[in-house]
């Protein structure tokens, strides 16, 4: 039963590798001659014009933050400009360099940091909110390590918090601590507190979360790790380029940087809602301490004194370049403009979903909207948006689905397509009782302390198929 489960996910999973297989060529060798320029080209487009109707037109949750068409050109100009750069190599590339640190000085500015040039926040590049994340959790093992004498470090976060901290903690021999949310989908701050041991190195808040949307109490978790004198570190990945923007536009969002004393770090995607191209986010610092564990240097390598900010040795100089550029491109004026209508956006869905007979909202989101459903399959339901040409995101524990919204669902007419594609879609699983989403039995299994390793050997068998050729 299970194999035949397994098998049928596999297939429709490998469905949607399977077109471009089917109807190009194949490499597994390298071309004997090599191929024209325009040939390359010509077979690209083509790939990528298939892909492209789907995120462009708003059909996609998250994924593509700002997809506009003179936006993306302007970005592949300043690629093409600097698309040798290596920011390894500092004397060859010192507009790199310049472009990574006007980067962080003018996130940090964001966050309480100070534009002044007084403030000790400072931070580093990295390519995403993963490795933001990873290089600040392996931070602050090395600093509990040396400054507080813990030999095994560990991080207490939210359930809610996202996959990268229990990656960090697997690939850096961290223990993770899970803590349980309240009845807003915010994490229990009492039951952090104990959670929290004399081996906690570091505590975790979300600024929002990515499965729920929803901002954990910042404010008490900044006490919490001020009277523990241990870390807070915020991850503002998804949230980071919207919620400074979001409050002077007078929303209700409760503090969550360096202005509450407990914070010593904080992650935020200059990729998603900052409208960089993909590969870009920036990690905060409250000082210079903290960051020095982040730095990697060698003196005893035969190639020489070596250093590296991040886990890359060499790494795209252009996509600091394209960093910057969408920066000073946006501007305070653009990024205001563009959290409004992003928030407005998201009012118009939240309004929507609150007349659709079965539909709950989880939480009281701004932008990151998650639903339920007490009466039907929210699987099955997903699969019907699914055959309405949405991609939206999965959630479990419990089951539940989201949109992120972004900029692409602000064009006219995205919104009511999505509440009338989501209407329709609940109708249609509640006409059928009984219907069960394809991931339903799978999902159920995930949560099942007997069957969880099965679930690991599904990933990882599609992990391999994906690199099938
Ligand atoms: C809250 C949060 N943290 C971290 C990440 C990880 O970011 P990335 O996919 O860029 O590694 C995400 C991604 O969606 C996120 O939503």
């Amino acid at each position: 039963m299970l194999e035949e489960e397994f098998d049928f996910i596999m297939e429709v999973l490998e469905s949607e590798l399977r077109p471009y297989r089917d109807s190009h060529h194949v490499y597994r060798k390298l071309p004997e001659k090599g191929r024209a320029h325009e040939d390359i080209l010509t077979e690209m487009n083509e790939l990528a014009i298939r892909e492209r109707t789907k995120w462009h037109s708003g059909y996609v949750s998250g994924a593509v933050y700002n997809g506009d068409d003179s936006h993306i050109d302007f970005l592949n100009e300043v690629y093409s400009i600097n698309s040798q750069a290596n920011p390894l190599h500092p004397d060859i590339w010192p507009s790199a360099i310049k472009y990574e640190a006007e980067i962080v000085a003018m996130t940090a500015s964001l966050f309480g940091g100070g534009d002044d040039g007084v403030s000790s926040v400072c931070g580093t590049v990295s390519s995403g909110g993963t490795e933001s994340i990873m290089l600040a959790m392996r931070a602050y093992r090395d600093w509990a390590r040396t400054e507080k004498g813990i030999a095994e470090p560990q991080i207490v976060a939210p359930a809610s918090a996202h996959a990268a901290f229990e990656k960090a903690a697997q690939c850096f021999d961290m223990e993770l601590v899970q803590v349980g949310l309240d009845s807003d989908w915010r994490v229990d701050v009492e039951a952090m507190n104990n959670a929290i041991s004399d081996r906690t190195a570091v505590i975790v808040g979300s600024a929002p979360s990515f499965p729920h949307g929803m901002i954990d109490p910042i404010e008490e978790l900044s006490d919490l790790a001020l009277e523990r004198g241990i870390g807070l570190h915020v991850d503002s990945c998804l949230g980071g380029f919207i919620l400074p923007f979001a409050r002077r536009l007078g929303r209700r969002v409760p503090p969550a940087d360096f202005s509450l004393p407990g914070v010593t770090s904080l992650s935020a995607d200059t990729h998603k809602f900052g409208y960089a191209a993909k590969g870009s986010s920036v990690i905060l610092y409250r000082d210079a301490l903290l960051r020095r564990y982040q730095m990697y240097t060698t003196t005893n390598w035969m190639g020489g004194l070596y250093y590296s900010p991040t886990f890359a040795g060499s790494r795209p100089g252009a996509l600091s370049a394209e960093c910057w550029a969408a920066m000073l491109a946006f501007g305070e004026d653009g990024y205001l403009k563009a959290t409004k209508s992003i928030l407005d956006t998201a009012d118009q869905i939240k309004e929507g979903i609150s007349h659709i007979n079965g539909i709950r909202i989880l939480g009281d989101p701004l932008w990151v909207i998650s639903f339920t459903s007490d009466e039907m399959d929210i699987y099955a339901v997903a699969d019907a948006m699914t055959r309405r040409g949405w991609s939206l995101n999965g959630l479990q524990n419990p089951p539940a689905v989201h949109i992120c919204i972004t900029l692409r669902h602000t064009i006219e007419g995205v919104a009511e397509r999505f509440v009338n594609d989501l209407a329709e879609s609940a109708e249609e699983v509640s006409n059928s009782p009984g219907t069960m989403g394809v991931m339903t039995p799978i999902y159920g299994m995930a949560g099942a302390v007997d069957t969880r390793g099965e679930v690991h050997e599904l990933l990882l068998r599609y992990a391999d198929i994906q690199f099938k050729t």
